[in-house]
């Protein structure tokens, strides 16, 4: 499908990317190998996006409650993270990608760190899409942090106060992590599983949510055309009567 077939184009598309491992497991392999396949995925939706004149695609990578897993499979996925953003930064900058890393990033590695910050800085001014990683993320972890920041900007700066006792929902979305970035549209989980897993609990207030069977590896550009074509349908009301 191309840009001129559709009637609506979400601005902001986010994918919970899930389903690696069973995916693996399917094939009697170890689940790494599903995190590895899975970043062709990531490629993939990407181009798509770019097709279809997405501005805005998020992917829920790694969140707050994955640091509990297994050690060994936390240091291959963040190996996996660092390398894939070595290989691709010179592709995403080429084709206009704009990278962006959202989530608690006091957790990551050093090595991780640097190679964020270089692909951040390389893609800062690129317009054609917003790629946004949410790394060691948690909606709860987000709220949090907006909380607490709001506390530190009291202490500093007392006269601040007046401002935050006046503050509407969208004085509060300036603190929130993801501060500038429009809402997500549409919010696709892959392998099944119907829950959101502590994802962008505030922003995703009245995202149209696509829970579908694809393991994340098996997600590919015709998956995410598919997905679009369902958001394209759905009749958005806020609760108001239309
Ligand atoms: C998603 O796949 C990747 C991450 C959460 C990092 P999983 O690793 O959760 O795969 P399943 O759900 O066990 O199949
Ligand atoms: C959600 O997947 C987190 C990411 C996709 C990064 P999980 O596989 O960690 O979620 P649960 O444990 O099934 O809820
Ligand atoms: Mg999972």
């Amino acid at each position: 499908m191309t840009k001129d077939t559709m009637t609506s184009v979400p601005v902001h598309v986010s994918m919970i990317m899930d389903g690696n491992g069973r995916w693996a497991k399917e094939r009697g392999k170890e689940r790494v190998y599903g995190h590895f396949e899975g970043v062709g995925s990531v490629r993939a939706c990407v181009e798509a996006s770019v097709e279809a004149g997405v501005k805005y695609l998020s992917l829920y990578a790694f969140s707050e409650e994955n640091w509990n897993r297994p050690e060994a499979e936390v240091k291959t996925l963040m190996g996996l993270m660092v390398k894939a953003m070595a290989d691709e930064m010179d592709d995403l900058d080429r084709n206009g990608v704009r990278f962006m890393v959202i989530g608690n990033r006091e957790r990551l590695g050093e090595e991780l760190n640097k190679v964020i910050d270089a692909c951040m800085e390389r893609t800062a001014s690129n317009t054609t899409l917003t790629l946004i990683i949410f790394l060691s993320y948690s909606g709860k972890w987000d709220i949090l942090q907006a909380a607490k920041k709001m506390v530190a900007s009291v202490l500093s700066d007392p006269d601040s106060a007046d401002d935050i006792l006046d503050m509407d929902i969208n004085g509060f979305d300036k603190y929130l992590a993801t501060a500038g970035i429009p809402d997500p549209d549409l919010i696709v989980r892959t392998s099944g599983e119907c829950r959101l897993s502590n994802y962008l609990l505030w922003q995703g207030a009245y995202s149209e949510l696509l829970f579908v069977d694809t393991l994340w590896p098996d997600f590919r550009k015709e998956e995410f055309h598919k997905a679009i074509e369902y958001y394209s349908k759905r009749d958005r009301r806020y609760g108001k009567v239309k």
